[in-house]
């Protein structure tokens, strides 16, 4: 017998909820592209739905927890990051939720190379300059220089799956690689990496021999011609190891003039305020940012400031945004499908019905027997 399970989806990602359709569920789809109120989320969970599918935009807490008591079963997140799920209030709830991992690292780790790229090398003015009609002449510094990439040190703060993808690119830019993780360190794999950057070198591909080792967080910031960020958003009632305004005027303060950041994580991770000070008042050199402490960007957010647009790239939290990782229903490749699977898991008690054993349950500890 097919299930009947009843499920409402905050945002509509095609094909993928064709796929509970096909298996007899009831799926409902808000079908506007901005977030549906909060109050609509309630409405629904308290009409007894089985699972919600949410994203990032969605603030699930106690009141949806309460409104889906002895009814909801599963919240699947479309999105790795789950700093809008408040994880304290599913676990008192007892509601597991599940997330999107490793299907959208590469992707969020090229988004974060190509806009250091960008940021780097003044992408965005030399094609507005030359599509206004203002490239006069080819002269040796006229009309502005970049930076070059390769060859430099990059500072990867956070080495989990998506900061170890954007290593991995690095290395094919001859990058020297300092790393910071607070807690555990990934030594088998800067060891890994230290070995492809000898190996290179030994095989005569680069002029000089790179290196990536761990270092604490402010020398890395001392240190980095570049610093990107890949961490999750932490406040401190979350962890020992909190990630909110990590980035503030006293660590900014740490970095060299010269030195740029690159930000596809979580917005609050930088205080965006003393962000837009550093720039205005050259206390570092550009930021290039996809993600924002309120998205999406306000217009009159500090960041926008006219005095900064040159050395401040600005994206719309696009660092997963391609077809494949979006919208691919294979769970072993896209958002969508592995989102979806994580749905199945918990409703169709996969894995015996073990929560901890099911791959995409975040909250696992709230069911360890
Ligand atoms: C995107 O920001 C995500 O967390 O998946």
């Amino acid at each position: 017998m097919k299930p009947n399970f009843r499920v409402f989806a905050t945002c509509d990602f095609g094909e993928a909820l064709n796929l509970l359709r096909q298996r007899g569920y009831e799926v409902e789809v808000y079908a506007n592209p901005d977030p549906p109120p909060k109050s609509l989320i309630l409405e629904k969970v308290r009409s007894g739905i089985d699972g919600l599918i949410s994203s990032l935009r969605d603030k699930i807490d106690a009141e949806v927890f309460e409104a889906g008591k002895g009814t909801l079963k599963v919240v699947s997140q479309y999105s790795v990051g789950v700093d809008n799920i408040n994880r304290a209030d599913a676990n008192r709830y007892k509601i597991p939720f599940t997330n999107t991992p490793d299907v959208l690292t590469e992707a969020t780790a090229e988004y974060a190379f190509f806009m250091l790229g960008a940021l780097a090398r003044r992408l965005w003015q030399a094609e507005r300059m030359t599509r206004e009609n203002h490239w006069d002449s080819w002269h040796p510094s006229l009309p502005f220089l970049g930076n070059e990439v390769t060859g430099k040190t990059i500072a990867v703060i956070g080495t989990g799956r998506i900061g170890q993808a954007m290593i991995k690119k690095c290395v094919g830019f001859d990058m020297n690689v300092l790393c910071y993780q607070a807690g555990r360190e990934n030594t088998k794999f800067a060891g890994a990496i230290q070995e492809i950057m000898d190996l290179r070198h030994h095989h005569g591909l680069t002029a000089h021999k790179q290196w990536i080792k761990y270092v604490s967080f402010e020398d890395a910031l001392r240190q980095a011609d570049f610093v990107s960020l890949h961490v999750p958003l932490l406040r401190e009632s979350e962890s020992p190891n909190p990630t909110y305004h990590m980035l503030n005027e006293h660590t900014l303060r740490l970095m060299k003039p010269s030195a740029m950041i690159i930000n596809t994580a979580r917005g609050p991770v930088i205080d965006e305020v003393a962000l837009a000070r550093a720039l205005k008042e050259n206390w570092i050199a550009g930021a290039a940012l996809d993600v924002y402490a309120t998205e999406p960007l306000p217009a009159d957010s500090p960041l926008r400031d006219p005095a900064i647009e040159d050395r401040c790239r600005l994206y719309p939290h696009h660092g997963s945004a391609t077809y494949e990782t979006r919208l691919s229903p294979d769970p072993n490749r896209g958002m969508s499908g592995r989102c979806v699977q994580g749905l199945i898991d918990v409703l169709e008690s996969n894995y015996g019905g073990d929560l901890p054993k099911m791959p995409f349950v975040v909250n696992k500890e709230a069911f360890v027997k």
